[in-house]
């Protein structure tokens, strides 16, 4: 079985010491920092941009997993990628022309990947997975941390996994994750899970962090 990884997901953190609070989960054992981009437009809350993904990119060298909830999304990757992300996941909803926002990524030198929410079908992966390196399955309503985890993406993440067969794809599974949930999107195949409130809202950071991935 592959490792299970996980990527804190900074939008639970203290905004006030960012730096520290990735520097904090990635010493605790974070394989991926999850960085949630949000627009106030695409979905219902605001975060952060570029910049401030430019100036927290010196306090770890691990991948920032980049989850844009923003639309239209193609005018920034670009600032997306020169601040500084690594993986750069983009919602199938906010994008019209998913197969053109998939290329514009990889050619930009940068894993793409695509996010489903929880009322979207598994299909729309299916003919642009030469493209993708991560499929983002949603198990909350994007927008917020700490909401409750949505049983029925389980089945999806199961169907996912039968679509990308041997393909090196990952499944990420968003939202609601905890040593709870994530025993059942481990079993239906998703490899690496993001969690916002399961660590930074119970430290210390590495017992929250082994606690996840089992
Ligand atoms: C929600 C974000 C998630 C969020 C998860 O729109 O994409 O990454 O931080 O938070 P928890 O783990 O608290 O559900
Ligand atoms: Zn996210």
């Amino acid at each position: 079985m592959s490792k299970i990884l996980i990527a804190p997901s900074i939008l639970s953190a203290d905004f006030s010491r960012l730096g520290e609070e990735v520097r904090a989960v990635d010493e605790a054992g974070a394989d991926w920092i999850h960085l949630d981009v949000m627009d106030g437009h695409y979905v219902p809350n605001i975060t952060f941009g570029p910049e401030i993904i430019k100036s927290i990119r010196k306090y770890t060298n691990k991948c920032f997993d980049t989850h844009l909830m923003i639309s239209p999304v193609d005018s920034f990757l670009e600032a997306f990628a020169a601040a500084g992300a690594d993986r750069i996941t983009v919602h199938a909803e906010a994008t019209t022309h998913l197969d053109r926002t998939l290329q514009a990524i990889n050619a930009l030198g940068k894993k793409a990947g695509v996010a489903l929410n929880p009322a979207t079908p598994e299909s729309v992966i299916e003919y642009v997975l030469d493209r993708l390196d991560l499929v983002l399955v949603m198990t909350v309503n994007p927008g917020f941390g700490g909401q409750k985890f949505i049983h029925s993406q389980i089945d999806k993440i199961r169907r996912i996994r039968k679509i990308i067969g041997d393909r090196p794809i990952t499944i990420e599974v968003d939202g609601g994750v905890t040593p709870e949930t994530a025993p059942l999107v481990i079993e239906a195949g998703a490899t690496a899970l993001v969690a916002g409130s399961a660590v930074f809202g119970r430290p210390p950071y590495d017992k929250a962090i082994a606690a996840i991935r089992g």
